[in-house]
């Protein structure tokens, strides 16, 4: 059978995920989350008193992480520690500015690298980052660049933490979203951009089922229209 590839790329709080994971399931595809290999790195680097400004420590700790991808049964991803599941730690505000920090070392990208691709070997998978179009996988079966305004996808944020019982603000949301995308846009080493041939999916105007149907029609209409 066909391996089939789908990258995703685009700033946090577009929907990649939730929509990246709704077509998977839709296309019996397996979805990759890359970012959250991303934040089990800042994660670890938070429990362990190492700063993610310090490089030359996190490439040092890398290979102690022991980062395992597991996918149960319904192609949920777990992230884990060694043994331990971390997958719900990892989606705090703190970890996300952290992570954002690590994922400019390039040592973290190198290193993630090779595992990101591996997975995408083995199986047909929706996958979605920041560089997987344009680095991880520059010959995917179709590459997409899922985006929205700033304020539409701060708002987005805002109502996923809150509904976790979260105690934020937008304008501090709104400053993180800001933040994040101009790290993940200025740094050196894989900046997030929209790979040339990568379509564009704004969902500014779009409710999910709306930004799905898109989705979906075009990883179809470009992977064959029989899936
Ligand atoms: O998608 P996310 O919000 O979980 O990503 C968390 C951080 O990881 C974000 O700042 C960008 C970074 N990241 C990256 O640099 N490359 C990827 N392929 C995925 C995420």
């Amino acid at each position: 059978m066909k391996v089939i590839s789908v990258a995703i790329d685009g700033p946090s709080g577009a929907g990649k995920s939730s929509l990246a994971r709704r077509a998977a399931k839709t296309l019996g595809f397996v979805y990759v989350d890359t970012g959250a290999i991303y934040r089990t790195v800042a994660f670890y680097c938070s429990e362990n008193g190492i700063s993610p400004d310090d490089s030359a420590a996190v490439a040092a700790a890398l290979p102690q992480m022991q980062i395992q991808i597991d996918y149960s049964e319904d192609g949920t991803q777990r992230m884990l520690l060694g043994q331990r599941d971390v997958s719900e730690q990892i989606r705090t505000p703190e970890i996300s500015m952290l992570t954002s920090a690590v994922a400019a070392v390039p040592e973290v990208r190198a290193y993630l690298l090779d595992m990101q691709r591996k997975l995408a070997q083995v199986r047909s998978v929706i996958m979605d980052g920041r560089d997987i179009g344009t680095v991880v996988l520059p010959n995917a079966t179709v590459k997409i660049y899922l985006t929205a305004a700033p304020e539409a996808r701060a708002q987005r944020r805002c109502k996923e933490l809150r509904d976790k019982g979260m105690d934020v603000t937008f304008e501090e949301i709104l400053k993180g979203v800001q933040e994040r995308d101009y790290n993940d846009t200025h740094r050196d080493i894989s900046p997030l951009k929209r790979a040339d041939d990568a379509h564009l999916v704004d969902t500014t105007c779009l409710d999910f089922e709306e930004s799905l149907d898109v989705l979906v029609k075009v990883i179809r209409q470009y992977t064959g229209a029989d899936l």
